[in-house]
């Protein structure tokens, strides 16, 4: 189902701990999220991702919304050896919802 950015908003809150997105975002513990869907993985600018990102984004992948939608949900499942300590998203809307709110941001 489509996201609810404005909802979405409210998700991030779970997530700036790490995370910036908008004008003047910088990298905190976890890079800046201007751009993110649609984008190779791993590669934000000047960020030291781990080797498991990289390699996946050395692999092909992207983060599309269906790829965000199974890395949120359980980041470390998906994406083992990834430095992102967060547990996940349990709520299927709060992924699309965050996912449309990310998609609002571009480089
Ligand atoms: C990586 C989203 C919460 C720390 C990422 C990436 C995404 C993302 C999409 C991959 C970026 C890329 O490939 O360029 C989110 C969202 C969150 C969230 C939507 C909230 C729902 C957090 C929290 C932390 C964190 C709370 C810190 C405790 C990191 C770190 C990475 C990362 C360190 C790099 C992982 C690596 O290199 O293995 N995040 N994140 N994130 N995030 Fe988060």
């Amino acid at each position: 189902a489509e996201g609810d950015a404005g909802k979405g908003e409210k998700v991030f809150k779970k997530c700036k701990a790490c995370h910036a997105v908008g004008d003047g975002a910088e990298n905190k513990t976890g890079p800046v999220l201007n751009g993110v869907v649609g984008r190779t993985v791993g590669t934000g600018a000047d960020f030291e991702y781990s080797s498991t990102l990289v390699d996946m984004g050395a692999e092909g992948k992207s983060w599309t919304p269906e790829e965000l939608d199974a890395f949120l949900a359980a980041p470390r499942d998906y994406a083992k050896g990834t430095k992102m300590s967060f547990a996940g998203l349990r709520k299927d809307t709060e992924r699309a919802d965050v996912i449309a709110y990310l998609s609002t941001f571009t480089e």
